[in-house]
């Protein structure tokens, strides 16, 4: 028998999954995630762990679970929450949730790309507002997405699910060729690799689908926003840091870019004031893979890890 800690509630369908062996299953179940040092006491004596991306996973944590520790199965498809050398030094393993929120992360992006462009938050802020209105021929226009062209930096799973959506919608398809999109889908979108500068320089709206590395730490900085197309787009749903979020905020601000649609934060839960200044900015409380069937499989797919690994067999989506 080994132990099992979850650092947040899940699923309870995935809950009963890990109930029904024949582990000892602790799940964190207070009103509130649990602060650092409750996370600490909470993980200690555990043999594996299922982490949620606000848990930082580094020598800290390691040291307060315990050398018996085997593996952190993030729910998560992001893992730049775990420093991964101290996990494989240690021989923890690290597993994500790949394959199962590709789709509920793309439907939020396009969510965000039509709210931004059709100015659906501000609509709705206006209705509420009790302030009045009328349709008029020239009231509260927002912009066509057919005939433009998408700028993804990030065509893996997510960043193609994106694309096909777009697609439908009429919408040309280009990529960061230093985050390829794979074939068949890059045949079956007609979808154009071009160099990164040349991407957000030429596109209507750039959308980030990249996991947060040291490569893509503000790989949407000041100096590539400037050389975006006026009144261009920015959605994020991948990590807020991806992105120079002041930066962001000047350029929206300076009416340089058209408008926002963003799901992350560089320093989540935080929201940069300078953004909720702005009309022409979208902002969702990080809901990308937020639907129960997804958060289910990626629960259920973090169960499976653990319960893997501690069987001794090789984990399914190891990182
Ligand atoms: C969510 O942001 C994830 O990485 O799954
Ligand atoms: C998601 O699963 C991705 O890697 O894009």
């Amino acid at each position: 028998m080994a132990r099992i800690c979850i650092t947040d509630a899940i699923p309870e369908a995935s809950a009963e999954k890990l109930r029904a062996t024949n582990h000892e299953v602790s799940i964190w179940d207070g009103a509130e995630p649990p602060t650092r040092s409750e996370l600490l006491e909470l993980v200690a004596g555990a043999d594996a762990v299922l982490t949620v991306l606000s848990d930082g996973v580094d020598e800290e944590f390691l040291d307060a679970a315990g050398p018996q520790l085997r593996i952190v199965a993030n729910v998560a498809v992001g893992y730049n929450n775990i420093d991964l050398a101290a996990c494989r030094a240690r021989g923890v393993v690290v597993t994500n949730t790949p394959g199962v929120l590709f789709d509920a992360t793309a439907d939020i992006a396009f969510g965000l790309l039509l709210a931004v462009t059709r100015r659906l938050g501000e609509g709705e802020r206006l209705i509420r507002s009790g302030r009045p209105w009328r349709y008029r021929t020239t009231f509260m226009l927002g912009r066509s997405i057919e005939g433009k062209t998408i700028g993804l930096i990030g065509a893996g799973q997510i960043g193609t699910a994106m694309a096909r959506r777009c697609r439908a919608f009429g919408m040309a398809i280009a990529y960061a060729e230093e985050h390829p999109m794979r074939e068949p889908a890059a045949s079956e979108l007609a979808a154009t690799g071009m160099p990164l500068d040349e991407l957000v320089a030429g596109c209507d709206v750039i959308s980030l689908h990249c996991p947060l590395t040291a490569e893509t730490h503000h790989i949407l900085n000041a100096e590539r926003m400037a050389a975006m197309r006026p009144g261009s787009y920015v959605i994020n749903t991948a990590r807020g840091a991806c992105i120079d979020e002041q930066a962001l905020a000047e350029a929206l601000a300076s009416g340089h870019l058209g408008g926002a649609g963003l799901d992350v934060y560089e320093d989540e839960p935080r929201v940069n004031p300078a953004l909720l200044e702005l009309e022409n900015v979208v902002l969702l409380p990080h809901l990308g893979s937020a639907n129960i069937e997804t958060r289910t499989a990626m629960c259920d797919l973090a169960a499976e890890n653990a319960l893997a690994v501690l069987a001794g067999r090789p984990a399914p989506s190891a990182v």
